[in-house]
């Protein structure tokens, strides 16, 4: 039984103990928040030790497990002070704010004994399975092109998760806090590295964010790409998020909240084909659904890898490249030109 502690206990430090609360083989024994009365209601729920500082989870010796799940500007010493107590880690995205915690964190990763995974969901979506297994089957012959256009509520989201989120001295703007899960995808997917970017972005009338912007960039393999988002959704919109991806042989388009799939192949043209999706519902395969969507299937994930000691899917290094993307697509709005994205200073 492995013995997890949370830090952070808002929404997704919530959704996570629902979900580890279902998944057999671990059990939550500790929770922190600097929120104290919202600590103990789910430490009494969870029947876990409670504690405030984050420093007395680490040290519980029940704990062999350590979840990140505070806003990003903590992630940074967390993380730092989790591998200093050699513990299992799943660590929120962003990882971090900026390069030097990133080198450090890199560094710190090397050569680290036990599990660390960055949450990711989206590479456990049950469509981007599906089309992952069809990709490396060959599917679609050499990826050429891919599109991910992520669409959202700003102001749902700021009402859900605080308004932190869209701050850059806190959250790290739109960019870092929401694109890194599109530029993980686009190299999940193709199997190619984000080697430059240009990118244009909307400014809210002098808002300290960026709201909407569109980015192209060259990968490794001779693809280009293209991540697109905007927040400017209506607040009672669902959240919209889609993906192209075209090859030497076939496409692939996945429309995650819609629950669709489209291949063309050799085989033809397959909607919806059903390899794992057949019998389930829109709610069971969402990104954040409670039933089998990306968040809980990477908790069961890494709860494997620790038990049966297996490396999981998304390494610090796929967390640390992600935000590298991101500070380059920054430095390309500054700059007006394509920049070269930097892996480590
Ligand atoms: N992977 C995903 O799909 C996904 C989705 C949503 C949020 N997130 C990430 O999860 C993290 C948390 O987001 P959220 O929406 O739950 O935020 P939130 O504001 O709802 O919750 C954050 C919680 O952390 C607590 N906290 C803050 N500083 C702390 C500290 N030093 N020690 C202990 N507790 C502290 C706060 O009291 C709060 O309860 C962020 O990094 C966010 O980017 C990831």
């Amino acid at each position: 039984m492995i013995k997890i502690g949370i830090i952070g206990l808002g929404w997704m430090g919530c959704l996570h103990a629902q979900y580890l609360g279902s998944i057999d083989g671990c059990r939550i024994t500790a929770l922190c928040d600097k929120n104290a009365a919202a600590l103990q209601k789910t430490a009494e729920e969870y029947q876990a030790a409670a504690y405030t500082e984050y420093r007395d989870l680490i040290a519980d010796p029940s704990v062999e497990a350590v979840y990140i799940v505070t806003p990003q500007k903590y992630h940074y010493e967390i993380a730092k002070a989790v591998m200093a107590a050699g513990k299992h880690m799943l660590c929120e995205k962003p990882l971090a704010l900026n390069q030097k915690e990133i080198d450090e964190l890199r560094v710190l990763s090397r050569g680290y004994s036990k599990k660390i995974i960055i949450d990711f969901p989206q590479r456990f979506s049950i469509a981007t399975q599906e089309a992952v297994a069809e990709i490396k089957k060959g599917a679609l012959g050499d990826i050429q092109f891919m599109r991910c256009n992520f669409r959202f509520s700003m102001k749902k989201h700021a009402a859900i998760h605080g308004a932190w989120v869209f701050d850059k001295t806190q959250g790290g703007g739109l960019i870092l806090e929401s694109s890194v899960h599109m530029w993980d995808a686009v190299r999940y997917m193709t199997g190619q590295e984000v080697e430059s970017v240009m990118a244009v972005a909307h400014n809210n009338g002098g808002a300290n964010f960026e709201d909407s912007f569109f980015c192209i960039a060259n990968l490794s393999g001779g693809a280009i790409a293209c991540v697109d988002m905007s927040g400017w959704l209506p607040e009672n919109a669902d959240t919209d998020k889609r993906f192209e991806l075209i090859g030497t042989a076939g496409a692939v388009y996945l429309d995650e909240h819609k629950n669709y799939l489209s291949i063309q192949s050799e085989r033809g043209v397959e909607n919806n084909p059903g390899m794992f999706t057949t019998g389930m519902t829109h709610k069971d395969v969402m990104w954040h659904s409670v039933i089998a969507g990306g968040v809980k299937r990477l908790d069961e994930h890494f709860i494997r890898c620790i038990a049966k000691d297996e490396e999981p899917l998304i390494s610090l290094e796929d967390g640390a490249r992600a935000c590298e993307i991101t500070w380059s697509v920054v430095k390309s709005l500054e700059s007006k030109k394509l920049e070269k994205v930097h892996y480590g200073s």
